[in-house]
């Protein structure tokens, strides 16, 4: 089995990069994000407060989450609403919440089994869900640059909002207790304000252990 583990913050390019690069060396793609938005989109669906930790730890456990090209929850094709603005503001208390994340650790250890490996995409994929990766990176960008990738994607919000929103989740993923956003032990750091999604899928092929001089020992 073979992980390559990319974490960083929101608009670091992480998922166009994870999902570029599973292409070129043949593993499948994982976006744990989608897996936390899943559940945030379950609770409201299902009119449980996102902070009920009791209760939003519970429905981790019972729902039923498909992610691939699309995100299906509960049998309800969720790929859309997942991304907007309600779920957005939900999915932080869902991703602060210990028993959602010991239920989508266990989940994400599962699929990786049954797909032989995969690249995996998230905050904590390095350091908690796959310490033993066989590459971990952590991609960063500017501020400015991440939110101004950001507001090409949201296109119901403005510059500001956008950045404004992620400055908030920037602090709530780097401070909460569970599992908080951190650059994992043996990670390599990408910063990729200014390039292209070529040149960083390139520094990541690059740092792949059959690609490295130690990786030839
Ligand atoms: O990458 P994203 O914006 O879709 O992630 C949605 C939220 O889920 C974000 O607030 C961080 C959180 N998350 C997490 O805590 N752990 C992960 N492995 C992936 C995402």
């Amino acid at each position: 089995m073979r992980v390559i583990a990319i974490d960083g913050p929101a608009g670091s390019g992480k998922s166009t990069v994870a999902r570029a690069l599973a292409a070129r060396i043949g593993l499948d793609y994982l976006d744990t994000g989608a897996m936390y938005r899943s559940v945030a989109f379950a609770a409201l669906r299902r009119g449980i407060d996102p902070d009920d930790t009791v209760l939003v730890a519970r429905l981790a456990e019972q729902v039923a989450i498909e992610v691939s090209d699309t995100v299906t929850v509960d049998g309800v094709d969720a790929t859309i609403e997942i991304r907007g603005p309600e779920v957005t503001r939900a999915v932080s208390a869902v991703a602060a919440n210990p028993g959602v994340r010991r239920e989508l650790r266990r989940r994400q250890r599962e699929w990786a089994d049954g797909h032989g490996g995969g690249v995996i995409e998230g905050r904590d994929i390095g350091s908690v869900v796959f310490p033993e990766a066989d590459l971990k990176v952590y991609l960063t960008a500017s501020d400015s640059e991440r939110a101004g990738r950001r507001s090409k994607e949201v296109l119901d919000m403005d510059y500001d909002t956008v950045a404004a929103d992620i400055a908030r989740r920037d602090y709530a993923d780097s401070s909460r207790t569970a599992a908080p956003l951190v650059v994992a032990t043996g990670a390599v750091t990408v910063d990729t304000t200014g390039l292209s999604i070529e040149e960083v899928v390139d520094r990541v092929l690059a740092l792949l252990p059959e690609n490295t001089a130690e990786g030839n020992r």
